[in-house]
């Protein structure tokens, strides 16, 4: 039903472009590493798992072109400085003798960990729960399965009846052209809100919990996930709704000691000054275009992870 995000495909990596979702489902190649970054720039691969795929196998093209893996992977890792997967999956493949096993290895092992959270998540959502999530983060944020979405998934393929409050998501509509696809393809009763109107579904006693994904855990337990977030965690705090975090291993990043050190990208004004391709803003308004925010550590009920569910951020050893 949902094709694999992002997959080897012997000297070149094949992707979703999840840019022209939900318009057009249609699969994009990268045969350089000039391309790829062009790729996890404009946001056809994107989401913290599927980032960690995507510089796996971009060291492994690099290496298969008998190029430099080293600087390869350097200016992959530059692309998008928030999601640590990124630099993780870069890492991870420039240590391995060979980058294309690991690079296969690491796409294989992200869909049974992403089950895995989903496995443990699932027993936090109660029958009849109206669950809100932010972003996207099902299977096309990772190889495969998801991890809050895919939380959301394994509940409602258990049995569990549940709805979902679906964030657009400004300014680049994640929530509203993704996850809405993702959960209509998956059949799982979906409404989609404005991102403004969180806390109005919170007043009036229309949210049971909220679940997000995450860029990056700081060793404290701060997340950084898509701009907005922090919003919903702290509305939830206001009207005593868990919040939760579903996050693999692979992005809780024991050297970022707290949210203030995890460096949060900024991304073109125009996304904010344009909607759809079409001008919003007069011409020459200044606009400014924070790609996440930080969540506080104190504003999450419960990490979810390939592990279990853990009330402080884990130290994986
Ligand atoms: O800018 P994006 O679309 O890459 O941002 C994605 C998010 O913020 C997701 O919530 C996060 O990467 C987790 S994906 C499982």
């Amino acid at each position: 039903m949902l094709p694999p995000t992002i997959e080897w495909a012997g000297n070149r990596i094949r992707l979703v472009d999840q840019r022209r979702l939900p318009h057009e489902l249609v699969m994009v190649e990268a045969t350089t590493t000039e391309e790829l970054c062009g790729f996890i720039a404009t946001l056809a691969v994107r989401g913290a798992p599927a980032l960690g795929a995507a510089g796996a196998m971009g060291v492994a093209l690099a290496w298969v072109r008998g190029e430099d893996v080293a600087a390869a992977g350097a200016v992959i890792k530059a692309t998008r400085p928030t999601a640590v997967n990124l630099a993780w999956g870069v890492d991870r493949a420039l240590a391995a003798a060979d980058p294309v096993a690991e690079a296969l290895r690491l796409a294989e092992d992200d869909v049974a960990r992403n089950m895995a959270i989903g496995r443990h998540g699932a027993a936090l959502i109660a029958p009849g729960s109206r669950v809100l999530t932010h972003c996207h983060t099902g299977s096309l944020a990772c190889v495969g399965w998801g991890t809050a979405l895919g939380v959301i998934r394994a509940a409602w393929e258990s049995g569990t009846d549940l709805s979902v409050w679906v964030d657009e998501t400004r300014p680049l509509l994640q929530g509203a052209r993704l996850t809405a696809w993702e959960l209509q393809t998956l059949g799982i009763p979906a409404t989609l809100v404005a991102d403004v109107m969180a806390g109005s579904l919170m007043a009036s006693g229309d949210v049971d919990l909220a679940i997000v994904g995450a860029d990056r855990i700081a060793a404290n337990g701060d997340v950084a996930n898509k701009i907005g977030t922090y919003q919903v965690a702290v509305l939830c705090h206001h009207h005593g709704i868990p919040f939760y975090v579903a996050a693999p291993r692979s992005t809780f990043d024991p050297a970022t000691p707290d949210g203030a050190s995890i460096e949060v990208e900024e991304r073109s004004a125009d996304e904010v000054t344009s909607f759809a391709g079409a001008r919003s803003a007069p011409v020459g308004m200044a606009a400014l275009n924070r790609a996440f925010d930080v969540t506080p550590a104190a504003l999450v009920a419960g990490y979810v992870t390939e592990d279990g569910v853990f009330r402080s951020p884990p130290s994986f050893g």
